[in-house]
């Protein structure tokens, strides 16, 4: 499917958008559409050379989905226009009015290997990703910025729950149990403990922000690729967040307005760590980091807040 007809369908569908209600799936709260196609994003049964990113939403994914397209191209940029990235790379789970194409629908089109993107807690993966020994690379980014950028993302998703009138309210601070797609600490968490026996490259946005070389020879690696280094620093420069932000094809300018209202919030927001300093109260953040300590006693997940 070209960009246009992507961007086209989305369109079309613009009287049937809405802020669409979060239904539960065995306890996560799954946008509707999802939610009522759940048996058959369960039943998908991907091939055994398929690639599965997952991340918690505004983690990283998109650009993981880059730096993967371009290590499987070799660096080159042309090939890796060749279509926005949700139709370069389905979203699994993703359903949403017709005529859109839903995630299982793109998947269906492509022959493997595929790289699949996922926002679905680690019990809710469909288990043929296991049963086939799939890779899966899953990205994490610290608590506080995470629920930040997810605070703008769902201003301005315009088919996500209303995040109240400001960050100052604290919905997502509070209410993490009720965000789409669930709480950030299962999700890391569940990941986290799986990585081991599942074969889970688990990697942190801000070691890639970091040190973005070394995390892109970390992926290439697990990937068993062997690409030079001439094309790795390539690959870091096309997959900067400048670089990104201005890309067509990576920046999601191809999800128009009624869906992503980028006049309210780019998608390409910021890109650093540490943003939430600009966000969270003295107050907000000792009580967050009270009920983060409670909520991680449990596992020992190395993440930071800055760098
Ligand atoms: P901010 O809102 O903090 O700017 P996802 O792709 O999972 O939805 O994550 C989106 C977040 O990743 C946004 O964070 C976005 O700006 C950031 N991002 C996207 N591409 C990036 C890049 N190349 N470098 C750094 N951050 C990037």
């Amino acid at each position: 499917m070209s960009e246009m007809s992507y961007s086209e369908a989305i369109q079309k569908a613009s009287a049937s958008i809405t802020r669409f209600p979060l239904i539960p799936v065995r306890g996560v709260p799954l946008m509707n559409y999802i939610a009522n196609n759940w048996d058959s994003i369960w039943a998908f049964r991907p091939d055994p050379s398929d690639l599965l990113v997952a991340t918690y939403p505004k983690a990283g994914t998109t650009w993981t989905q880059e730096i993967i397209d371009l290590l499987l191209h070799n660096g080159d940029a042309e090939i890796c226009k060749r279509a926005p990235t949700p139709v370069r790379s389905p979203f699994l789970e993703i359903c949403s009015p017709p005529p859109i194409p839903s995630g299982l629908d793109l998947l269906k089109k492509m022959d493997p290997p595929r790289v699949i993107k996922t926002h679905l807690p680690f019990q809710l993966v469909p288990p043929g990703f296991w049963e086939n020994k799939c890779k899966a690379i899953y990205v994490a980014r610290n608590a506080k910025d995470n629920l930040v950028s997810y605070y703008h993302f769902d201003n301005m998703n315009l088919t996500q729950p209303e995040p109240g009138p400001s960050w100052e309210g604290g919905y997502h601070i509070q209410s993490h149990n009720e965000l789409s797609w669930g709480s950030w600490y299962d999700h890391v968490k569940g990941y986290w403990v799986e990585r081991e026996k599942r074969n889970i490259l688990y990697l942190f946005y801000e070691d890639m922000k970091e040190n973005p070389r070394r995390e892109i020879e970390r992926i290439m690696r697990y990937m068993d690729l062997s690409v030079s280094d001439e094309v790795i620093d390539r690959i870091v420069e096309l997959t900067s967040f400048k670089n990104m932000k201005e890309n067509p094809m990576a920046n999601y300018s191809c999800v128009p307005a009624p869906v992503f209202d980028q006049s309210i919030s780019p998608f390409m927001r910021k890109g650093e760590v540490g943003d939430w300093t600009n966000h969270f109260t003295p107050e907000q953040s000792k009580m967050f980091d009270e009920d983060y300590e409670k909520q991680m006693k449990d596992v020992n997940i190395p993440f930071r807040t800055l760098i």
